[in-house]
């Protein structure tokens, strides 16, 4: 009880710290309408995985989507035909948060980037609504919802080896798929929430570490390590078959026209996809919050 009262009390002082209005927690979500349970489950879900065909993907505003980034999304519409494809603002993100999950609001109030928030709110959609989560410089190729219909938890590998790996290399965030309410996604914010906790020093950590791909990996192997079935990690060559370790050639000869930071123009683009016939989805890998162009 006292303990109880005291998280409480520290989740107050951090909300004034952080300079929130408390009153903005009660805000409606401009979307909501959108979502409210009856059509939750009214939505066509993928085969027994669950996975409702909602598509999630998140920018600062709807006015400052690049025409690049336009024609990105456009493929997401044009490839997963009959889903909902949401576009979600910060504004909408922090509303999100603070409706359904104040708990992380705090936390979600504390982190100093972008691309942390943004990270925060890509969990949280999946484990509230499900879908498929697609960042905004990823390029739907072709349909891909027949590969999940089978488990309730998709990722991908992306290609190239570094820092860590989980069922053969690097898995981003940047692709995922989830049926609602997957424990999995509960288990992962905990762990995001406790580690900042332990690590006071988080302003100058890479944001693959404290809220990025880096503790998503840490959490998917634990998972994995638990024995549990319902989860499916695709290899790179589908959702992920070029990264900034491997475009230019850096070991893969398919990468070899590529290039990421946002550093290719339409053709060039066109000439790097063509490279993985195999693909459903590429990550240009634009990099927006590290210098890269969107
Ligand atoms: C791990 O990779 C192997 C080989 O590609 C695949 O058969 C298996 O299903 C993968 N495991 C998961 C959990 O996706």
């Amino acid at each position: 009880m006292a303990s109880n009262l005291l998280v409480r009390f520290v989740s107050v002082i951090m909300l004034l710290f952080c300079g929130i209005l408390i009153g903005r927690w009660f805000f409606p979500i401009s979307d909501i309408h959108l979502y409210n349970s009856n059509d939750k489950i009214r939505h066509e879900t993928l085969g027994e995985s669950g996975i409702p065909c909602i598509v999630h993907q998140t920018w600062k505003s709807h006015r400052l989507l690049s025409a690049r980034a336009q024609r990105w999304r456009n493929s997401w519409a044009r490839c997963l035909t009959d889903c909902k494809h949401m576009l979600w603002t910060d504004e909408d993100n922090r509303r999100h948060i603070g409706m359904h999950f104040p708990w992380l609001l705090p936390t979600y109030e504390c982190l100093n980037s972008g691309v942390q928030k943004s990270d925060l709110a890509k969990y949280t959609y999946l484990l509230h609504y499900g879908g498929i989560y697609a960042d905004i410089d990823t390029v739907c190729l072709r349909d891909f919802r027949s590969l999940l219909s089978k488990s309730a938890l998709v990722f991908a590998n992306m290609d190239g080896r570094w820092l860590r790996s989980v069922n053969g290399s690097y898995v981003q965030n940047s692709l995922m798929a989830s049926r609602p309410e997957h424990r999995f996604w509960m288990a992962l914010l905990k762990r995001i929430v406790a580690k900042r906790r332990m690590n006071k020093a988080v302003g100058s950590t890479p944001p693959e570490q404290t809220t990025g791909s880096v503790v998503l990996m840490e959490e998917l192997q634990q998972y994995l390590d638990d024995g549990r079935t319902d989860v499916r990690v695709f290899p790179s060559r589908y959702f992920n078959p070029f990264s900034w370790i491997t475009a230019g050639n850096q070991g893969n000869p398919k990468a070899a026209s590529c290039l990421t930071m946002g550093n290719m123009n339409e053709d060039q683009e066109a000439a790097c996809v063509a490279a993985f016939p195999e693909a459903y989805v590429v990550h240009m890998h634009s990099k927006s919050w590290g210098g890269g162009k969107l």
